[in-house]
């Protein structure tokens, strides 16, 4: 029908079977390295269980309203991110550009950590980081260099596991959406969450494990005064939710035209949530086991938090434990399994903004994608001074990066003026509706977000970063952030392969808002 009107033919966009599919998907997009080894360790930094009111407060008020604002950009524009966004607003496609940017960038050390938990899953069997876990890590197994600098001396240890990942990650793309992503995350989902229960389980029957609990959850009322926890919750909501990456969007533009948008929102903001808290659970009873072992209390133990929390800490507690190897493998096992699914999703939607854009057949893209970022990935992060571009690129890109993507998007969205149109939209092809409250919600979460990327911005650059040296942050930090801002400028300046047609395949504004009034007349919510 189309064909005869002149207008273009309707896209053959690939296609989720069904509604757990994507749920699954999203959960598996979400529940990723973030719960495992940054939520605990980010809690128990900032106020224990106190540390949970800003958290909670942060999902409800951005993390669950942007899910649905991209849920249903993705779902009502059917697109990638840079495609939907072109639709939202004929000037807003460098933000999706801006957001694919970002994912590009993440995905090129995200990979990294995912290799080094593939690498301990092996070193588990024979315990061979038992004797003195932090030298095993830093010195003998990343063989890091004591000078923050470019290098490009590759660690063949972390290369190899490196180039696995990629390897997999490369064909699960190439059997496309239906096939690969979602079969991965059927699978994977379950048997993560299967042997994450185990684990926690397990770790609450330690001795000592109690004390660790408490000294994660042991409230610290203060911290609340502190601007830089509530900071911290709102970037550990988006990092763990995958938003303003262009994910979400990306994912919900897979859904059959009449499916519930809402309701899925809920079951993966709540599900990520409870996946974080499990994995504190876990992490901190084991903890608590360790201080016991040494006679000492929680808070006189080193090494808590970031990368050597997952990766020095966890091994001695596993070294000491009965029964420790398999312990370990499980633990190691469910990391590469919740950051595997997570990096699909990633690389998902890169592939997917140049399939849209330059028409390139799934399986070219995906090997054209992968490709191109294992080789950067291999030359910049498995090197002797891989950790410090990996923390400096993190910092600017994801506290300025995701930040700064996601004011974007919601600028673009009211600037258009679509913001009532998404609100009927999700509401009609839904189950649970959403009205004006969540318009205001969207809104106020931009306004606190603007606050926090000038706060942020300012503080690296009048402190820098961690003390490294300037000349090295100005490349690779601020480099990171021009790289993102040329890709959000260059983009859009190439051609669509094909017109991109405004979007009409939905009822218009008008129409929903008819159809609502009618509802509403019946007596419907
Ligand atoms: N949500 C993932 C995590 O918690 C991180 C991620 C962000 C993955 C964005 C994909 C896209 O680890």
């Amino acid at each position: 029908m189309t064909a005869s009107t002149g207008a273009p033919a309707p896209e053959q966009r690939e296609k989720w079977s069904g509604q757990t599919a994507f749920i699954l998907a999203a959960v598996g997009s979400a529940v990723g390295l973030g719960n495992i080894w940054r939520f605990p360790g980010q809690a128990y930094e900032s106020g224990g269980g106190a540390f949970m009111i800003p958290y909670l407060i942060a999902l409800v008020t951005a993390g669950i309203p942007l899910l649905l604002l991209e849920n249903g950009i993705g779902h009502r524009f059917r697109g990638s991110a840079p495609l939907a966004l072109r639709r939202v607003h004929k000037r807003a496609e460098g933000v999706g550009w801006f957001q694919i940017a970002v994912s590009f960038v993440i995905g090129l050390y995200y990979t990294v950590v995912i290799a080094w938990a593939v690498s301990f899953f092996f070193f588990s069997f024979n315990l061979d980081y038992a004797e003195d876990p932090a030298g095993f890590f830093i010195g003998e197994y990343l063989q890091l260099g004591d000078e923050v600098k470019l290098g490009f001396d590759i660690v063949p240890g972390v290369m190899w596991p490196l180039l696995a990942i990629w390897a997999i990650a490369i064909i699960v793309l190439a059997l496309g959406v239906h096939n690969g992503v979602e079969r991965l995350n059927v699978v994977g989902i379950p048997l993560l969450v299967v042997t994450f229960i185990v684990l926690a389980v397990r770790a609450m029957m330690l001795d000592g494990a109690m004390d660790g609990i408490e000294a994660l959850f042991t409230p610290d009322f203060s911290a609340l005064a502190d601007i830089n926890v509530w900071i911290a919750a709102y970037g550990q909501v988006f990092f763990s939710l995958s938003l303003a990456y262009g994910v979400m969007i990306t994912y919900a533009s897979y859904r059959k035209k009449r499916s519930n948008m809402t309701a899925p929102a809920f079951v993966v903001a709540f599900g990520n949530c409870s996946f974080s808290l499990l994995a504190g659970f876990a992490v901190f009873g084991a903890i608590g086991f360790l201080a016991h072992e040494q006679g000492v209390s929680v808070a006189e133990l080193d090494g808590l938090t970031g990368v050597s929390l997952s990766f020095i800490t966890f091994p001695a507690v596993i070294a000491q434990m009965p029964g420790g190897p398999i312990f370990g493998a499980a633990f190691f096992a469910s990391l590469v399994i919740a950051g595997l699914t997570s990096l699909i999703s990633l690389l998902q939607t890169i592939s997917a903004a140049l399939q849209d854009k330059f028409g390139w057949h799934p399986r070219g893209s995906a090997v054209a994608v992968g490709l191109i970022m294992a080789t950067l990935s291999v030359l910049g992060f498995s090197t002797t001074t891989g950790l410090y571009l990996l923390d400096t690129v993190d910092q600017w890109s994801n506290q300025l990066g995701i930040v700064a993507g996601a004011i974007g998007m919601v600028a673009a969205v009211m600037i258009a003026r679509r913001g009532r149109e998404i609100a009927l939209h999700l509401s009609a092809v839904s189950t649970l509706g959403v009205g004006r409250a969540w318009r205001v919600l969207v809104v106020g979460v931009s306004l606190l977000l603007t606050y926090m990327l000038v706060r942020k911005t300012v503080e690296l650059a009048t402190q820098g970063y961690e003390g490294y040296p300037g000349e090295y942050l100005a490349v690779f930090g601020w480099g990171t952030a021009g790289f993102l801002v040329l890709i959000a400028i260059v983009l859009p300046l190439m051609p669509w392969h094909r017109a991109i047609a405004e979007f009409d395949a939905w009822p218009t504004e008008g129409q929903l808002e008819e159809a609502a009034a009618g509802a509403a007349r019946k007596g419907g919510a």
